[in-house]
């Protein structure tokens, strides 16, 4: 277990001993309705529920009855009160190109796409595929289709071709707005080839709306591609009415991988999820009206979905977003644009600060972060190094730090500090403990609940609005998955897929996943998306991945592979197996490495034993092998790994 002492740590004085958070969080799980009522107080509906909570078949449906707009709560709630000029987004592309975003031009561009969208068919219900770099038309995307009620799906722009049609064939979707390219340290990547070349496996696809971006010069097809400057111009209306939707009217479905090939899509409900959003992210950054809020994560993931998109402009913040790498052109960027713009919430993920530590401490010491007052993490576990290098160099031993611990699935902060309700001593790597409503344990693999100490399988065991409504034409995988584990459980155990253990204190400490799904960079993939896409290969008869312990990104993909008979294991099979699995699933799933081997080892009963692989990749004790059909496979995956790890280190 991580180090959990704090002796090393100044404790700023406005730690004090848990009381307030203690008691509201407390009356938050006695009196659940009553609590979450109060807290879709801060939402506008157009009618307020009836029942605040529906809990059937392990589905929540939240404040049923009640009738709202995401777009309209986000935009138009803002627009009649003086935040009309307030800042929504303060955007910087990579190569320093800059934008103002008022909620007034947010308003107005919102209101126009909606329109273009209106006219080529999008409405209540229709799909809509966004494939978008992280600029202001994301979000106009975004709130526009949630103006008319019609629910999109967003693949990561790190995502290739058949991530792409993957999800927006499944969503049926009837649109794909995209861009031109992004630039993405200082080179130009094709965003449209992909899209061109994905949407032949999309016959729904009607049309495709294309931001121009990097003028790089691409492909238009007649009659289905239309440019977004000029659809903006020809907008039929300047305002479109927002659709009342009910409160569990589909907002998105943002696929996930797991642990099969075909990833998940867990589906978003409108009024839950907006309250949820909210709340958690004022209980975890405590924000208010004047703080210039930075997450600096991608809109494509759902961090940036809660984070950058719904919940800042619901609350009427400020937030900065930013299009390109974080050490491009050199590694002082991130600093820089968090003092030349004031931001006083940086959000971000252990990776990224891995990646900025590297390059050691004169970076962030050449621009002034005074304006800091509260850090923030997510996507993986953090190390208690660099919790504590944050802590120090960043936050000057000023700022606390807010781990917090969710999902896709769960749709905002689920464990974190919550500063916003009480600031409590915090731990380094500890995420401390689970936000009002939410009521995590620590298992055994029978559902029985594990004693102060010991590592489990983190569950959850009460619904909360921002929670998935289920998986997207999957309910049954949505019942397997989350709610089936534990059958002789006494009560429903939402299952999150971690291990984690609570300390004698009652701070949660989160320890990575417990299922075959990896954290590269922060980014989920499933080791089984991933074998899949090596055997689709002609040349491949297995494939096994695994993660491996990497310094930045946590984790990345290392994959054994068995050749057909007849094939010849040659380096530029190699490369080209890598290759396909760039091209196929994206770039953040290239593996760090692919071992050919003859065997792979496997029990008596025919099963590849990936916990074996994983040893020898991480260079750790095998553990039990005696149901290993045949030894000699360990053998070869070893001097196979390690002839590769003394040329490659
Ligand atoms: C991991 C990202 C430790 C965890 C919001 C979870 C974390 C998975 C933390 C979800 C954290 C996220 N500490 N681990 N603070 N935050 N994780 O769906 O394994 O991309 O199950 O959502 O990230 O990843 P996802």
């Amino acid at each position: 277990m991580a180090d959990s002492s704090l002796s090393a740590l100044p404790i700023d004085e406005r730690f004090k001993p848990i009381q307030k958070l203690k008691e509201v969080w407390k009356n938050s799980i006695e009196n659940p309705e009553e609590f979450w009522a109060d807290q879709a107080k801060q939402l506008d509906w157009y009618k307020t529920w009836d029942n605040v909570l529906e809990w059937k078949d392990r589905h929540a449906r939240w404040y049923i009855g009640g009738v709202l707009n995401a777009s309209y709560n986000c935009l138009d709630r803002h627009v009649k009160t003086w935040r009309r000029n307030k800042v929504a987004y303060i955007w910087e592309g990579e190569p320093g190109d800059k934008r103002v975003i008022t909620y007034a031009s947010l308003y107005r561009d919102v209101n126009r796409f909606a329109s273009v969208l209106k006219d080529l068919g999008v409405g209540k219900g229709t799909f809509v595929a966004l494939y978008m770099p992280m600029i202001p038309e994301l979000p106009i995307a975004m709130l526009a289709c949630a103006r008319l009620g019609a629910p999109f799906t967003q693949v990561y722009s790190g995502f290739s071709i058949g991530a792409l049609a993957e999800r927006a064939s499944h969503t049926e979707a009837e649109v794909i707005v995209t861009a031109d390219g992004v630039w993405r340290r200082g080179k130009v990547i094709d965003l449209k080839g992909i899209v061109n070349k994905a949407v032949t496996q999309c016959p729904k696809v009607r049309n495709i709306i294309t931001v121009e971006r990097t003028k790089h010069g691409v492909e238009m097809a007649e009659g289905r591609d239309i440019w977004y400057h000029e659809a903006m111009k020809a907008a039929t209306e300047r305002y479109v009415e927002p659709e009342p939707v009910e409160a569990d009217h589909i907002l998105y479905v943002l696929y996930t991988s797991g642990t099969t090939a075909k990833p998940k899509g867990p589906q978003v409900c409108t009024g839950g999820y907006l309250t949820y959003t909210c709340s958690t992210l004022k209980w975890a950054f405590d924000v208010k009206e004047e703080d210039v809020w930075w997450c600096f994560a991608d809109i494509g993931w759902v961090t940036g979905h809660s984070y950058i998109v719904f919940a800042p402009l619901a609350l009427g913040l400020t937030s900065v977003m930013y299009e390109g790498a974080p050490e491009y052109p050199d590694p002082g960027r991130t600093w820089r644009m968090i003092e030349e713009k004031g931001v006083t919430k940086f959000y971000t993920s252990p990776t990224l600060l891995r990646l900025l530590i590297k390059y050691g401490d004169e970076w962030p010491a050449k621009s002034n972060l005074d304006s800091l007052e509260i850090l923030g993490t997510v996507g993986e576990p953090i190390n208690p190094e660099v919790w504590r290098w944050y802590y120090k160099v960043i936050g000057k031993e000023r700022c606390p730090i807010s781990d917090t611990w969710w999902q896709t699935e769960t749709g905002g902060f689920m464990i974190s500090s919550a500063p916003g309700i009480e600031l409590v001593p915090l731990k380094a790597g500890s995420a401390t403990f689970p936000l009002p409503g939410i009521d995590p344990a620590v298992v055994d693999e029978h559902g029985v609940l594990l004693p102060e100490g010991e590592k489990g399988y983190l569950v959850i065991r009460k619904p909360w609005p921002g929670m998935l409504m289920t998986l997207y034409k999957d309910d049954e995988r949505y019942q397997d998955y989350y709610w089936n584990r534990y059958p002789n459980a006494k009560e429903d155990l939402f299952y999150t897929g971690d291990y984690a253990v609570q300390d004698n204190e009652g701070y949660f400490w989160l320890l990575g996943r417990s299922d075959d799904v990896l954290k590269v960079a922060g980014h989920r993939l499933g080791t089984i998306e991933l074998e899949d896409v090596l055997v689709s290969h002609p040349a491949v008869a297995e494939a096994s991945v695994v993660g491996r312990k990497d310094e930045i990104k946590g984790e990345v993909p290392v994959c054994c592979v068995v050749l057909k008979v007849g094939i010849e294991p040659t380096p530029s099979l190699n490369e080209e197996l890598r290759l396909h699995v760039r091209s196929v699933i994206g770039p953040i799933a290239t593996p760090a490495a692919i071992h050919f081997v003859r065997n792979m080892p496997k029990t008596r009963s025919g099963k590849i034993m990936r916990r074996v692989i994983k040893s020898i990749v991480d260079g750790e004790a095998l553990g039990d092998i005696t149901t290993l059909e045949d030894p000699s496979a360990v053998e070869e995956v070893k001097r196979t790994v390690e002839a590769f790890r003394a040329l490659y280190g």
